[in-house]
């Protein structure tokens, strides 16, 4: 569905991704790790583009789509959950999720959103609350139910567990592991690898904006250079 190829990213003189080749089957959830400032986010960045690749493609459903606008990805299927959630605190939960449906022309908006409030009800009985008064996990379900407010076929997530209690990381993937059988193919971008392997099916790992590792999680995480870097040794 997804596939990065030979990717260069650079902030003006400086380069942030060198040669980045993923891949992304349909109906999967694939995982990117790293640490910080290994390039996660300049590759969703990427994929969604806010960011334009110097090099390489960035091919979605079999187009090169390395030149398109944000908005034309947005409505060829791909929404983002960004990191640190950017929801809007002075608007309400119903408002933040309207947003998300803004590059929507049809009339299944209120499907959609009984659907995301059936996902999350606390969203439901949360509706005209103003989003910067819910708890960080509550934040988080309200930029993921945004992010689904695009009826994405593709969705990228931007390390979801991020500041998070552990009992509501382990609520999250819950709801990371519903989305995605209901059809829904992930890149999930994470520091949190205990998390993440419990529900990718493949596993990336970036260094220095360079993919060097990658492998089913089971061989990632057998490799004591991971194990050491993300797993307490
Ligand atoms: N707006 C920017 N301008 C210049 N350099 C940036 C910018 N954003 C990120 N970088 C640099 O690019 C590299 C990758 O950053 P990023 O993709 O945010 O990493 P990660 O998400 O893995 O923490 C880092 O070295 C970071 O300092
Ligand atoms: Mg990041």
């Amino acid at each position: 569905m997804l596939k990065l190829d030979k990717v260069d990213v650079y902030y003006g003189a400086i380069q942030a991704l060198r040669g980045v080749s993923i891949k992304v089957d349909e109906g999967k959830v694939v995982s990117l790790i790293g640490a910080n400032g290994a390039g996660k986010t300049t590759t969703l960045k990427t994929v969604i583009g806010l960011l334009k690749p110097k090099k390489g493609k960035v091919i979605y459903k079999g187009e090169n789509i390395a030149h398109l606008s944000s908005h034309k990805r947005v409505k060829m299927g791909i929404s983002i959950v960004p990191e640190g959630r950017r929801i809007f605190s002075r608007l309400t939960v119903l408002e933040n999720l309207m947003i998300g449906a803004y590059t929507r022309e049809d009339k299944g908006i209120k499907d959609d959103l009984n659907f995301v409030m059936d996902l999350f009800p606390i969203l439901r009985e949360r509706e005209n609350q103003l989003a910067g008064t819910l708890s960080g996990g509550e934040q988080q379900m309200l930029a993921i139910a945004r992010a689904l407010m695009g009826r994405p076929e593709l969705l990228l997530m931007d390390e979801p567990s991020l500041g998070l209690a552990p009992n509501i990381v382990i609520e999250v993937y819950k709801t990371i592991k519903e989305i995605n059988k209901r059809g829904v193919t992930i890149l999930l971008v994470e520091q949190n690898v205990n998390m993440a392997q419990r529900v990718s099916s493949y596993m990336y790992v970036l260094e220095n904006g360079i993919v060097n590792i990658s492998g089913t999680p089971q061989n990632v995480v057998s490799l004591d250079e991971i194990k050491k870097a993300y797993l307490g040794g």
